[in-house]
């Protein structure tokens, strides 16, 4: 008996000396355009994501040594994929700002840097006062309408005039919400895309909106405020390049606590495909919207922008 555990425990050293060799090269890729952002937002960045969400990860001693550094390496790799620091300037200044909110999201949420990762790089972790660094500056950024909504706005603009054509009178939806055009002039607050779906969204604010979040009465939202989603399909080149495609859907959120009581004080409604074609069977389809904007009812129902003071 005490031979095999000899044995077994020499196996196991041996094994865990010759993982050592086998290592999936992270690679020390160049840095075409590193972030640009205030020196007090980028330190907290630095210090906190950019060991897998750039192209200067910084590897302790520890976390050379396998199998810790299978898991880090597959972290940098998927981590890289997602958002990477190193080539801010492939982004449009529209994505730049969309991915900030998604990471200030992730943030907000818990879910990065991710939670064993931090548990031991204590560097990593994001405080309450750097959280609110973060948030500080992006609503700093809310007013600057950025470059690329003109083009998408122009695109847009093509393929309503199609919908116009076909269509004189603006589409209703069930529950009675008359689709708003003029969405594509309100603030983009927010951008996401979704790879399991392909789909790439845009997310607006009408004015009631993009003032609560400047004077932080976001929870609950004003009445009166406003939300666009809009979805295209997305587009990616070889190059990774990435455009929107045909248009999907726009979605809207329209707060009135009286008006839409029934519905947790949210008016829901989209519309689909470039026809604008009210969605869902019967009233009933808000019951689908609701249930997956449940999780968010301690933010007022809203995913985008989850601040809580
Ligand atoms: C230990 C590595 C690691 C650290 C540190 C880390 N992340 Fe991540 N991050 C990942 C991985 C892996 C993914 C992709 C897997 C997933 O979606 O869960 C990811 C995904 C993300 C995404 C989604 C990107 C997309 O569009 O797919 C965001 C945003 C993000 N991280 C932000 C951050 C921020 C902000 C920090 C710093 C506060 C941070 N991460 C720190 C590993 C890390
Ligand atoms: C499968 C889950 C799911 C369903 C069903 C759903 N939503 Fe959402 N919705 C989301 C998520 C997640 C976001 C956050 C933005 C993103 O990731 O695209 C969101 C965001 C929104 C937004 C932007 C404001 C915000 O909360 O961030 C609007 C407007 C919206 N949804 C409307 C609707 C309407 C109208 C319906 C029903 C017809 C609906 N949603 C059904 C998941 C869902």
């Amino acid at each position: 008996m005490k031979k095999f555990m000899l044995i077994a425990a020499s196996a196991m050293i041996i094994l865990l000396i010759s993982l050592q060799f086998f290592r999936p090269e992270i690679g020390h890729l160049s840095v075409t355009g590193d972030l640009q952002a205030p020196a007090n937002v980028k330190a907290i960045l630095v210090r906190a994501c950019y060991d897998c969400h750039s192209n200067q990860t910084n590897l302790r001693w520890y976390d050379q040594i396998q199998p810790v550094y299978w898991q880090v390496a597959s972290h940098v790799r998927q981590g890289r994929k997602g958002l990477n620091f190193s080539n801010w300037d492939k982004l449009s200044p529209m994505d730049r700002k969309g991915k900030l909110w998604e990471a200030v999201n992730q943030i907000e949420q818990g879910a990065m840097p991710i939670k064993s990762y931090a548990f031991v790089h204590s560097d990593a972790r994001v405080s309450k006062q750097d959280l609110a660094v973060l948030k500080n500056y992006l609503i700093g950024t809310v007013h600057e309408t950025p470059n690329d909504t003109a083009k998408l706005r122009a695109r847009e603009k093509q393929v309503q005039a199609k919908a116009d054509q076909n269509q004189q009178k603006l589409p209703e939806s069930l529950n009675g919400i008359t689709y708003i055009p003029d969405y594509k002039n309100w603030q983009v607050i927010s951008t996401s895309d979704r790879f399991d779906n392909g789909t790439m969204r845009v997310i607006y604010g009408n004015d009631v909106a993009v003032k609560a979040i400047k004077e932080h009465h976001i929870n609950p939202w004003p009445n009166g405020a406003i939300f666009a989603k809009a979805a295209w399909d997305k587009l990616e080149d070889e190059q990774g390049n990435v455009t929107t495609g045909a248009f999907k859907q726009v979605e809207f959120m329209i707060k009135d606590d009286i008006k839409f009581r029934q519905t947790n004080g949210w008016g829901f409604a989209r519309f689909k495909t470039p026809k604008l074609k009210p969605y869902g069977k019967d009233v009933m389809f808000t019951a689908e919207c609701i249930s997956c904007h449940k999780p968010m009812k301690d933010n007022d129902f809203v995913f985008t922008f989850p601040i809580k003071n």
